[in-house]
């Protein structure tokens, strides 16, 4: 296993370029299951999580090439309905090619993602959904079962507007018989460009950008080629980092997907500039405090909780944040107290006491966004963090520790 070891508080100047965004292009790689013929996906990142989907898809029978950042899907092959265990509880996206598997094969056998249907991460809205579309859902072993000839249209609304569930069910229904009416639909930037993506492989989906989504079900899909929107986690990320540390340009990212977060770091004091496709973030003289509660999109996304509560930890004041998506994602809390944050947790919500500064000291990761805040604590700490098991980090950041390295932290990984 790898780990990180950083030298802190060294100012980060210079420019990074985002990659494409792991949310958009996990989904789209399950869709591209849905065509008889040959897809390609540009600006896919190198990840543990896209290496982890290739694995899946050519499980299922897919071929694939992957050659300068472009994955080549040939799923003329796609003949095994089954996601394994020992895959899928690496990686819970994995549950996303139980649509496209129902949709082309009329049948699926997917794991469980981890815990139970209606545990911790469950996926019960995904099941509901598939069974609102005529499927036969059954639990055996930890299995879920999907069977069904055709799908049939129908009306779905979610009790919460689910990332995961609205793309499984938009695949399943783009050529299920009749019209599909998906209300509480996410709007998340990736969803929005998943449905972009069906639609250009000949699927009627409208409404997209909005949380009511119409789909006309159509007899088949025709393989397309498509660019990944950029990483707005990643984006985020490194945002935090600058506003703490330096000056900082992002390039090949969306400014429109971060709205709320460049209007939160503007508040703590960061001065940020915004161009086409480049944002630039300048450190304050202080981080004012900045009190933040998660939403599903355009709300502060969950994935940037973690780095945010990180910025706040040296804020000039105290700061309440609260996480209404997941509520209990704070595994990074325990982790930060060690650098010397001082952090109350209660529920799901933080109260954030700044301090002047952190200090270094040995951590450990414990999923993606929370081994993200451990890199900004330790580049924000005095002396030196190491952050183990990276390999969670690795699962959604492309090369991150270069990237810092690019813009002046004294950062390296070696093997733990
Ligand atoms: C997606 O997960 C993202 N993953 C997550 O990013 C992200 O945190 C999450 O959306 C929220 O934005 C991918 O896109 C691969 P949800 P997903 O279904 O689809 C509950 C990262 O760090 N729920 O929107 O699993 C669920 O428990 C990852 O990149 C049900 O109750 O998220 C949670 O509280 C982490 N039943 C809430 O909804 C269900 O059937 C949001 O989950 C499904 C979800």
């Amino acid at each position: 296993m790898d780990k990180i070891i950083i030298v802190g508080n060294q100012p980060l100047k210079g420019s990074v370029a985002i990659s494409g965004a792991k949310n958009a292009v996990l989904p789209i790689m399950t869709a591209a299951l849905l065509a008889d013929g040959v897809s390609h996906i540009h600006k896919v990142p190198d990840l543990r999580d896209t290496r982890t989907m290739v694995r899946l898809l050519e499980m299922v029978g897919a071929k694939t090439t992957y050659k300068n950042g472009t994955l080549s899907i040939d799923a003329r092959g796609v003949d095994t309905p089954v996601a394994p265990y020992e895959l899928v509880k690496t990686m819970r996206a994995s549950f996303y090619v139980l649509g496209p598997l129902l949709s082309r094969l009329g049948v699926a056998k997917v794991s469980l993602p981890g815990g139970c249907a209606w545990g911790p991460r469950p996926v019960d809205f995904h099941l509901k959904g598939f069974e609102k579309l005529g499927a036969e859902i059954t639990l055996e072993s930890g299995y879920i079962q999907a069977k069904s000839k055709r799908l049939k249209g129908n009306n779905i609304r979610f009790d919460f507007p689910s990332v995961g569930a609205t793309g499984n069910i938009l695949m399943a229904a783009v050529t299920a018989k009749g019209t599909t009416v998906i209300e509480n639909a996410a709007r998340e930037p990736e969803i929005v460009q998943l449905a972009r993506y069906l639609n250009k492989m000949g699927a009627n989906i409208s409404g997209i950008e909005t949380d009511v989504l119409t789909i006309e079900g159509v007899e088949g899909l025709s393989p397309a080629d498509i660019t990944v929107i950029p990483d707005r986690i990643e984006a985020g990320t490194f945002l935090m980092a600058g506003a703490a540390l330096g000056e900082v340009t992002l390039t090949d990212v969306e400014p429109s997907h971060l709205d709320i977060v460049l209007d939160k770091l503007d508040e703590a004091g960061a001065t940020v500039s915004v161009g086409q496709s480049t944002i630039t973030i300048k450190h304050g003289d202080v981080i004012k405090p900045v009190d933040m509660t998660t939403g599903v999109y355009p709300g502060f996304p969950t994935d940037l909780q973690a780095q945010w509560i990180s910025l706040m930890t040296i804020a000039d004041g105290s700061t309440v944040v609260t996480d209404t998506v997941y509520k209990d994602r704070f595994s990074h809390i325990p982790e930060l107290t060690r650098l010397g944050a001082n952090l109350q947790l209660e529920n799901n919500t933080v109260f954030v006491r700044g301090q002047k500064f952190l200090i270094g000291a040995p951590v450990m990761s414990t999923d993606i966004r929370a081994s993200a805040s451990l890199v900004i604590g330790g580049l924000i700490a005095k002396g030196t963090t190491e952050i183990g098991r990276i390999y969670h980090l690795d699962r959604g950041y492309e090369r991150l520790e270069e990237k810092f390295k690019k813009l002046g932290a004294v950062i390296t990984r070696e093997s733990e």
